[in-house]
């Protein structure tokens, strides 16, 4: 059985969708749902599903050991970004290679980068006039939005979009295919024994 952690500060729809999708799973399950911010809605979806939380601080995460010593005590083998927007440090990188993945709300190499959250994605794609957008689930690396891409899935960008109709659009692809990709990657991946 493998241990996932999903680092979400947000509402957290993705990461009920994750833990749904898993909770009778022989192969991983959420085991921890790591967040930046008190009173998130996400703390709030992982108590109702009883998956243990731990809030993170800057200071620490950021100058210190990472967090790197709860999450190997914790024997989390995976990492799932679902709407958490600070950077990963280099220690936490370094300590899970290749088994760090993040979903972002458009469809990459575009609309990426710091600042690129929420609705600013959104709002940047009507603006271009862009027909389509989409998600991009990708592994995560020491630049924003810039690991290898895993996965993209498009869906249309209409001319009467506002950045709330579209935002509601790309979040109905993200909890159809997140928990699926995860699997899949899971699935794959050998045995892994952190650093
Ligand atoms: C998602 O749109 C995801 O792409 C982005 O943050 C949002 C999180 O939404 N990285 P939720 O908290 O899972 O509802």
């Amino acid at each position: 059985m493998k241990n996932i952690a999903v680092f979400a500060s947000g509402t957290g729809s993705n990461a009920k969708k994750i833990i749904e999708y898993f909770k009778n799973s022989l192969l991983a399950r959420v085991a921890l749902i790591v967040c930046n911010k008190p009173g998130a809605g996400v703390l709030e979806i992982a108590s109702n599903y009883k998956v243990p939380t731990l809030i993170i601080e800057k200071e620490r995460f950021f100058h210190d050991d990472a967090y790197v010593p709860q999450l190997l005590e914790k024997q989390i083998s995976f990492i799932v970004l679902a709407g958490f927007l600070w950077k990963i440090p280099s220690k936490l990188i370094a300590a899970y290679p290749e088994k760090i993945i993040n979903i972002h709300p458009a469809l990459l190499p575009k609309y990426g980068g710091k600042g690129m959250y929420g609705s600013k994605v959104h709002e940047a794609v009507i603006a271009a006039g862009e027909l389509e957008s989409g998600i991009s689930i990708h592994f995560v690396n020491e630049v924003y939005d810039e690991g290898r891409i895993i996965f993209q899935v498009s869906c249309p960008v209409t001319k009467e979009d506002t950045p709330e109709t579209l935002a509601a659009r790309v979040h109905e692809l993200e909890h159809a295919h997140f928990p699926r990709i995860i699997e899949e990657l899971l699935s794959e991946s050998n045995e892994f024994n952190p650093a």
